[in-house]
């Protein structure tokens, strides 16, 4: 399994170095090469770093771990490269200060994105969690498994992003069409709040009791 990340900052490196941990060949892009070789070194496990185009070129299954702001100029860059690829959108849409979101209600960050590329499946996943738990490589707060919740509108991509979301051992959750990233974008607004806004720290995390 081979996983390509655009976006070496803190969500690109520490889910990669986390992947690679768990058996996928990572590899990683950023705007600046040296921060993609800093991620690649962290992670080990012969991850690699390269441009973003080689990175696409090379990796059928894509991260997309950039600020939102930056996605249209990036798809545009890779879009040339997307056949038979899927992208996995972790952005959320925040406002400057990152208490609010820039957009929502009638669309979504990722539905924006698979706009932009409407042949190419896009699974909305990891953006409720902090970065800082995919940097500790715990799925579990005091004993009990966070949830990352998946939405899409192709279940056959679906179903490879929940395989790596259960191998870094989270509670896979379906939360269904690419409609349902406008829940999901509010949802992680609201993780930053209660972690940032609220004082609670970057040690939390939603999980969906059943
Ligand atoms: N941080 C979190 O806890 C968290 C949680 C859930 C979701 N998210 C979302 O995940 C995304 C990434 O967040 P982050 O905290 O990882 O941000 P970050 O630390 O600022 O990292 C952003 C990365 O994107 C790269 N980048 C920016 N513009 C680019 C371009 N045009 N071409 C190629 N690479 C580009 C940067 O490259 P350089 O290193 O070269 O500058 C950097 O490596 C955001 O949309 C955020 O809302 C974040």
């Amino acid at each position: 399994m081979k996983l390509g990340i655009i976006g070496a900052g803190n969500i690109g490196k520490s889910l990669g170095a986390w992947a690679a941990k768990v058996g996928y060949q990572v590899g990683f892009a950023a705007r600046n090469i040296s921060h993609a070789e800093q991620a690649a070194q962290l992670a080990g496990h012969h991850a690699k770093a390269d441009s973003v185009i080689e990175i696409v070129k090379q990796f059928d299954l894509l991260l997309l771990a950039i600020p939102y702001s930056e996605v249209s100029k990036v798809i545009a860059e890779i879009k040339p490269f997307l056949k038979d690829k899927i992208v996995i959108d972790v952005t959320n849409p925040l406002t400057a200060d990152y208490m609010g979101l820039a957009l929502g209600y009638t669309t979504s960050a990722a539905e924006e994105i698979a706009k932009l590329m409407p042949e190419i499946p896009v699974v909305k996943a990891f953006n409720t969690v902090f970065a800082q738990i995919y940097a500790a490589q715990n799925p579990q707060l005091n004993g009990q498994t966070i949830s990352v919740f998946m939405a899409s509108d192709q279940p056959t991509a679906k179903a490879k992003v929940m395989e790596l979301v259960s191998r870094l051992g989270f509670d896979a959750v379906d939360a269904g069409a690419l409609k349902n990233a406008r829940y999901l974008e509010p949802l992680a607004g609201l993780n930053i709040f209660l972690g940032y806004g609220q004082g609670l720290g970057t040690q939390i995390g939603f999980t969906l009791l059943r």
